[in-house]
């Protein structure tokens, strides 16, 4: 085991939503250390410009990398979109790994008819992200992709199953549902919080629909990653998990138990200030 073994993975979201990543790299990889960093301060990204997320990006990845960490995982699909390759460009030596690709990758593993639908931020649907990476491993797929943005204030207040939130999430799915370019068999949850509304999302595209999150697939790449460059930590202990957060934690611990199947208490979290980390050159 190499000594880098024992360093933790860095994990960073826009804020909250990214703890579906955590709770699946805690249930794969129970051992591993987890620094986690919520940008509470500036979610959400999901409406932000391309260069704005990636300038956020840049600094939490800086943060991280500061305080030593021997993976990275960017949680939050909309910084995925966008940033995986400036950060791998910017930090060599380190495995940068996003949500988009394995999401994708999911997606096209499930379809039996080649018709994918992707639901994610707006940020994130602009940017073609999944389109891309869904149409470069399966070239005969047809995407159609709809922004949902409304889904992730629901899914931080806590609204995620009902009769009205049903009647939301379809009215938002509709487009989607009737859009003629072939009926979708695989709806890709193309942000960090949808898994919250998984029930319903499933209850208004009916049951042929399979529904893909790519907080699964994104733990498995991380452990062959990890495998392949000898950097699994083999303790048997339990690994420790880290809290960073930009702004207050309060109402970082307050929605987390929307997202995180371990209780985090608000002692836990520490506040940091990232936004005068300039990229190293
Ligand atoms: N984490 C973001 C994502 O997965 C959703 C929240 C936001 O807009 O920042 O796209």
């Amino acid at each position: 085991m190499s000594d880098s073994s024992s360093l933790p993975i860095g994990v960073f979201d826009s804020g909250v939503g990214g703890l579906t990543v955590l709770n699946a790299l805690r249930k794969r990889l129970p051992s591993e250390n987890l620094l986690y960093l919520g940008d509470t301060a500036r979610v959400p990204y999901g409406t932000k410009s391309a260069s704005s997320v990636t300038r956020y990006a840049e600094q939490a990845a800086t943060a991280l990398v500061e305080r030593k960490i021997k993976l990275l995982v960017i949680a939050c699909n909309t910084a995925s979109a966008v940033a995986v390759e400036p950060l791998q460009a910017i930090f060599p030596q380190l495995a940068v790994m996003g949500v988009v690709g394995p999401g994708a990758e999911a997606g096209c593993e499930v379809t039996r008819n080649n018709n994918i639908g992707v639901i994610a931020t707006e940020s994130t649907v602009n940017n073609q992200a999944y389109q891309n990476a869904i149409l470069k491993l399966n070239p005969e797929a047809s995407v159609s992709a709809e922004a949902c943005s409304l889904f992730v204030a629901l899914a931080e207040e806590g609204w995620h199953e009902g009769e009205l939130v049903e009647r939301i999430v379809d009215k938002c799915l509709q487009p989607l549902k009737h859009r003629g370019l072939g009926k979708i068999d695989t709806l890709v949850l193309g942000c960090t919080h949808f898994p919250a509304l998984k029930s319903s999302i499933a209850a208004v595209m009916g049951e042929e629909v399979a529904l893909v999150d790519s907080a699964e697939t994104t733990a498995n790449a991380v452990e062959k990653t990890l495998g392949q460059s000898k950097l699994l930590n083999l303790s048997s202990e339990k690994g420790e998990v880290e809290f960073l957060v930009t702004d207050d934690p309060l109402r970082f611990a307050r929605v987390a138990t929307n997202f995180f199947s371990e209780s985090i208490d608000v002692g836990e979290i520490q506040q940091v200030d990232i936004q005068h980390f300039n990229t190293p050159d």
